[in-house]
């Protein structure tokens, strides 16, 4: 799961580096506690229960109200009706199984466990079978508001809140679908790069303002109150793919579309082309800076 942004509670970049989920042993053997449950299953497999602890529970009332009232100013439309179709607890961590159920009776999704990071082929082809690789460990309680790196608040904030919509259901479909068929990781890596500034960054422009859509935004108490901030482009598949991004800061630049309709065709028509030699044919190559 690609990764996403860190932010100080005072608004400030945080250095990832510094972040002390990095650094402090009792969290980082926690996070392995709970990560090693979703080491190893299949895709699909039932999520495991995980028992979290009170300080867990604490960290996600206060971010969960935190990120409740940022999207209701910030986040698009689209993302708001798809929040209103969900029941999100705001009193306890919900299991994979109490959002997957309601996910599952909407779209046909459900969130499948993983460990951590997965890679690109696993990772986006499962989305055309329905299935969202999420985390289910809780970010450091030092810094609720930031974190460097996806958690269970990201990834049920973010994509499960998509995944309640049929209209982001299908845009999860196509990137799978193309994803599926595709073995060179270069192509796979270009399908990374435009779900990166989509599913994660994309905003839609809502009257001249910029509504965060994508699930880092969606997920990120600092970054969605800042998206006037950023330069925002119109939709462009080339320019996505031209732009190096680096996954531990705010996004200097995002990429606006005017409906998620507009995100599907332009997507579509991008992905429906895609073959293993397209990374050539983009002049792609292992030096591109967007390639990490
Ligand atoms: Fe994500």
């Amino acid at each position: 799961m690609p990764a996403r942004t860190p932010v100080a509670p005072d608004g400030r970049l945080g250095k990832a580096a510094e972040h002390p989920g990095f650094s402090d042993p009792a969290y980082l053997r926690r996070r392995e506690e709970v990560a090693a449950l979703a080491r190893g299953l299949r895709v699909g497999a039932p999520s495991p229960v995980v028992a979290y602890s009170e300080s867990e529970e604490r960290t996600w009332r206060t971010v969960r109200r935190a990120l409740w009232t940022a999207q209701g100013e910030h986040a698009c439309r689209a993302a708001l009706e798809a929040r209103g179709q969900v029941s999100i607890p705001a009193d306890h961590i919900p299991q994979h199984a109490e959002v997957g159920s309601q996910l599952r009776r909407l779209t046909g999704f459900v969130l499948t466990a993983a460990p951590g990071v997965v890679e690109n082929k696993r990772f986006l082809g499962s989305m055309a079978e329905g299935y969202f690789h999420a985390v289910q460990f809780v970010r450091h309680p030092a810094l609720p508001l930031f974190t460097p790196e996806p958690d269970v608040l990201h990834d049920v904030l973010g994509h499960g809140i998509h995944l309640v919509s049929p209209a982001f259901a299908d845009i999860y479909r196509l990137i799978g679908r193309a994803a599926g068929r595709i073995d060179r990781a270069d192509v796979l890596q270009m399908i990374s790069d435009v779900y990166w500034f989509t599913l994660e960054y994309g905003v839609l422009d809502e009257g001249g303002t910029p509504k965060a859509y994508g699930a880092a935004l969606l997920s990120s108490y600092g970054e969605i109150r800042r998206l006037g901030q950023a330069r925002v482009r119109p939709l462009d598949i080339g320019a996505m793919l031209g732009t190096a991004y680096d996954i531990t800061g705010y996004q200097p630049v995002l990429f606006a579309a005017r409906c998620l309709h507009e995100v599907a065709d332009t997507l579509g028509g991008f992905l429906e082309r895609l073959d293993d030699d397209s990374a050539a044919r983009f002049g792609r190559h292992p030096g591109h800076p967007a390639l990490r």
